[in-house]
């Protein structure tokens, strides 16, 4: 039984099939791949678009969708092996994921980090323990991970170069400022899928402190070796973005400051010029401008920048959609 936890699990083909599903979707919306099926959706945070195009694809491919938030309209979960359960949590995963798979033909569950303590985040228990119980197929909402915007921008890139190639193409994964340390988890999707599709990846941040986990930057390297693209790291705003055809932004926090938010702080707020801004948009080779959204209008994106035409961060929430009904397809007839 195969999950979607991660696009680094699955292999080119199978990405590729799923992308070209997901197009023809996007011709046609309606469909019967989950007729008579089910998806319980477990959101442990917030959500707009993610729960939106979960509900409406299974929705139009025949099937129903339930929303679950564990702690305000479902128990608590405790997912400690072992645990004495006399704190807050009333159930333990071993049995939420076990019922729920007699319920459902897929469980998609969506986590954040603690942000205290990232060896521990960086393990993915929430999401690992749905996997290691459920005995249906689990699909990553968002974790440390966003495998679907990994497709959904990527699709999105396919469909404005007009080509499902897109090796060669300059893409700059840039950080930007933003208000709270925010989750690696886009970032690391973003510098996965960029290096899967063969494109010469720029990972721009202000400092080193702010370089994505290890492990991702090990698939980085591992992806260009066998599609032929390139990867590096940057601190040079300008260097980064001349020549671009792609810039993709996202904040996070620092990973080395993770539990001491208060000292990383300075930092972040000593590089409030990352913010992506016509200036630098104008540096890039007529490049486009894509953000996974939500985001903070003239924080880390300017208004001109959103509303200009080389912005597809609207088709990329589009894609959302396509992708995940392409995905949910797979996995429910598999
Ligand atoms: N991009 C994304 O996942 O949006 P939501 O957090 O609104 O679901």
């Amino acid at each position: 039984m195969k999950h979607f936890l991660n696009t680094q699990d699955w292999t080119r083909a199978e990405l590729d099939a799923v992308l070209a599903q997901a197009a023809a979707f996007k011709g046609s919306k309606a469909g019967d791949q989950l007729k008579g099926k089910s998806i319980a959706l477990v959101f442990f945070n917030p959500s707009l678009r993610t729960r939106t195009s979960f509900e409406l694809g299974a929705f139009q491919l025949g099937g129903h969708a339930v929303v679950l938030q564990p702690g305000k309209d479902a128990w608590p979960i405790e997912f400690n092996v072992g645990s004495v359960m006399d704190g807050e949590a009333e159930e333990h995963i071993a049995e939420v994921a076990r019922v729920l798979s007699r319920y459902v033909d897929l469980v998609a569950v969506r986590a954040f980090p603690k942000f205290q303590d990232w060896s521990v985040d960086r393990e993915d228990r929430v999401l690992k323990s749905f996997a290691k119980y459920s005995t249906v197929p689990v699909i990553n909402l968002e974790t440390i991970t966003h495998p679907c915007q990994e497709l959904a921008h990527a699709l999105a890139l396919q469909e404005h170069f007009k080509t499902t190639d897109l090796r060669g193409r300059k893409f700059v994964l840039t950080w930007t400022y933003h208000p709270k340390p925010l989750n690696t988890a886009v970032a690391n999707s973003a510098l996965t899928i960029a290096t899967r599709m063969g494109m010469d990846v720029t990972l721009l941040c202000p400092t080193p402190e702010y370089a994505l986990d290890e492990r991702y930057l090990g698939w980085a390297r591992d992806n260009v070796a066998e599609s032929g693209g390139s990867f590096r790291m940057s601190h040079d705003i300008a260097e980064a973005y001349t020549g671009a055809d792609v810039v993709y932004a996202k904040s996070w926090g620092a990973i080395p400051y993770f539990g001491r938010w208060d000292q990383e702080k300075p930092i972040r707020d000593a590089h409030k010029h990352f913010i992506v801004d016509e200036a630098k948009m104008a540096l890039t080779n007529s490049g486009v401008f894509s953000h996974c959204l939500p985001l903070r209008r003239n924080v880390k994106a300017t208004d001109g920048v959103m509303d200009a035409p080389y912005c597809i961060a609207i088709e990329e929430a589009e894609n959302r959609l396509h992708v995940q009904k392409a995905v949910m397809a797979a996995l429910a007839n598999q």
